[in-house]
């Protein structure tokens, strides 16, 4: 890790980024947990996560410019988001940064930044719906 520079530069800035939530997807689509809440295309989704882990990490803020404020828990509330998911959700990443060869200091740093919106957007205990 390098704190001169933001996550984002040492995650490969646009590029690097992309190669990752690429990777990411790859695996949620295999994640039997994960899977079902996805469309069949996730180009769509793969460009607003990329906008957002741009600004989420130090780089310009992307998600905000294109779709206002993130309130990401809110776009969150119509899936059912339980805390096997959010495990499975940052198992994936986690996953991903390993493929990508991203170093194991900076890959633990990443996952614990997203550990607390992953835990914070789990908005039931049953996977079929609000409990
Ligand atoms: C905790 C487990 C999580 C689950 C089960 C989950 C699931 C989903 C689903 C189903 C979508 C919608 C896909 C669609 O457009 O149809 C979505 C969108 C998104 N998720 Fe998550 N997510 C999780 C955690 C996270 C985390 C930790 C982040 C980032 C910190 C994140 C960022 C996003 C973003 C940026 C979008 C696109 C939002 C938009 O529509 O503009 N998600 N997520």
């Amino acid at each position: 890790m390098n704190s001169e520079q933001t996550i984002y530069q040492q995650l490969g800035e646009s590029a690097g980024l992309l190669r990752i939530i690429q990777t990411f997807y790859g695996k949620v689509v295999q994640e039997p947990l994960l899977a079902p809440l996805f469309p069949e295309d996730l180009n769509p989704v793969i460009e607003r996560q990329h906008q957002f882990l741009t600004q989420f990490f130090g780089g310009p803020p992307l998600y905000s410019e294109q779709h206002g404020h993130p309130m990401m828990r809110a776009r969150h509330m119509r899936f059912p988001v339980t805390n096997e998911r959010a495990d499975a959700w940052l198992g994936c990443m986690n996953a991903a940064l390993r493929d990508q060869a991203v170093e194991d200091e900076l890959r633990e740093f990443v996952i614990d930044r997203l550990k607390g919106p992953a835990y914070h957007f789990v908005n039931t205990s049953s996977s079929e719906g609000r409990a």
